[in-house]
């Protein structure tokens, strides 16, 4: 067939129908272009690998985008799964998800905890039931996925204790489950390689530095995520040496390592790109895999910075910086402990109106039963009355006929 196909080219030349050869060769320069920018933009692929088999990971954000990705991976190689979500874990969906998860991975060693990051109090519940238990729960990962992103022109939005919401997600929330967590991962074994993956953005490049309080005047969603992820920088960084700085009972080194990972353009729900320009979820999966996975990473000493499966330096020196760690986390400490306190009296306020209500509620319930049981008792005595004065009267009437009776009976016997 192709044989007769090139001789008849050869003799009569193109078929009409073929289209125009430099448009041929236009269209597929076009086409390679495409494909080798969508290459070149979906960045490295991990090859790293290590037994992940009993291992313990706790993740936050793992039901969405670069998280959803890596806890899948994960599960695959058989870790055990702790998804820690804004849902509960009877939500119909999040079991689906769950089920969903098992079977694809084959892995039934999937669960979900609630821990909703806007909230302060949920934080700590779930947190300290961990470190409560007895003997320590085992501990190999925490990674940091979950993030919200206030949309271009989107208004400045706050949680329920007062904090701008991305400031609270993205940095104090973990600030927060780490800081409550810390007796948890120090407590591990000397030779547990245990790591703390935090995912970040180039966007922490532009942030205004953290000495500078952004005010409501100057508040933007760019400037506002920026710095929610500089902090985490700043914190994390902090957060290791606060770990090499515990000196273990058993007297050997703390081993335990905090790893950045900058995923690249991704897209994601939260995310909003045009699509040459982004990996999808699964590459952009790979450096945080990488973290996971990367036997290499446990030598040296941790806050390393994985981008495109490799090692980078921070882009800025603060991140590094002691001082400005020491205020933030000092900052922190005090607004965690205001907003917690504020909360806890609001909590206490609307739990004794609760109380009150249902003392009030059970109070009139009571009364109710009384009068019904008042008004049952009278009715009971009404009806007697009226039986009794009934039986009074049928007596009295035959007393009337039996007198009635006698009369007639004695006028007939005169
Ligand atoms: N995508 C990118 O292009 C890109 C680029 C650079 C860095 N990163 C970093 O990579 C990480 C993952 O990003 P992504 O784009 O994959 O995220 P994503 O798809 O937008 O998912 C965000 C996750 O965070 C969870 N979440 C939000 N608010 C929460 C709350 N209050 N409590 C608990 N969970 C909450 C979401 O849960 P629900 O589903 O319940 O809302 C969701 O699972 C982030 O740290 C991000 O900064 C991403």
């Amino acid at each position: 067939m192709p044989i007769p196909l090139v001789k008849h080219i050869y003799d009569e030349g193109l078929p009409s129908w073929f289209p125009d050869p430099y448009l041929l060769l236009k269209a597929g320069s076009a086409l390679g272009a495409v494909a080798m920018t969508k290459r070149y933009t979906s960045g490295a692929i991990n090859t790293s690998e290590r037994k992940m088999h009993g291992r313990v990971v706790l993740i936050t954000g793992g039901t969405s985008g670069i998280g959803a990705e890596a806890a899948y991976e994960l599960a695959l190689r058989g870790a055990q799964i702790v998804l820690l979500t804004r849902l509960p874990p009877s939500d119909p969906w999040l079991i689906e998800y769950i089920d969903d998860l098992r079977e694809k991975t084959n892995n039934e060693l999937i669960y979900a905890e609630q821990v909703d990051l806007s909230d302060l109090h949920n934080i700590r519940q779930f947190a300290t039931k961990w470190i409560d238990n007895a003997p320590p729960r085992r501990l190999d990962m925490i990674i940091l996925c979950a993030n919200i992103m206030t949309p271009p022109g989107g208004k400045r939005l706050e949680t329920e204790g007062g904090v701008e919401s991305m400031w609270q997600v993205n940095f104090l929330a973990n600030f927060h489950l780490l800081g409550i967590l810390s007796p948890a991962i120090r407590a591990q074994p000397f030779d547990r390689d245990v790591r703390i993956i935090i995912p970040t953005c180039s966007s922490y490049i532009a942030s205004p530095p953290l000495s500078q309080p952004l005010s409501k005047k100057d508040w933007t969603p760019r400037k506002a995520y920026a710095r929610s992820k500089l902090a985490m920088m700043v914190f994390g960084q902090a957060f290791q040496k606060h770990l090499d700085a515990y000196k273990r009972p058993d007297g050997l080194p703390s081993t335990p390592r905090v790893i950045f990972v900058d995923p690249g353009f991704t897209r994601t729900p939260g995310m909003r790109l045009a699509w040459l320009s982004l990996k999808s979820p699964a590459m952009g999966a790979q450096s945080l895999l990488f973290a996971a996975l990367e036997g290499s990473l446990v030598r040296g000493s941790g806050g390393k910075f994985i981008k495109e499966c490799h090692e980078v330096d921070f882009a800025r020196k603060d991140v590094t910086d002691e001082e400005i760690a020491k205020q933030l986390w000092e900052a922190s400490d005090k607004l965690i402990e205001n907003t917690e306190k504020e909360l806890g009296l609001v909590r206490a306020l609307k739990k004794k109106a609760e109380e009150e209500n249902a003392k009030a509620a059970k109070e009139a319930q009571k009364v109710e039963e009384i009068d019904a049981l008042v008004q049952a008792i009278k009715k009971g005595k009404e009806k007697e009355k009226i039986k009794g004065k009934a039986k009074d009267q049928e007596k009295d009437s035959r007393k009337t006929k039996s007198r009635k009776k006698g009369n007639a009976h004695d006028k007939a016997a005169t």
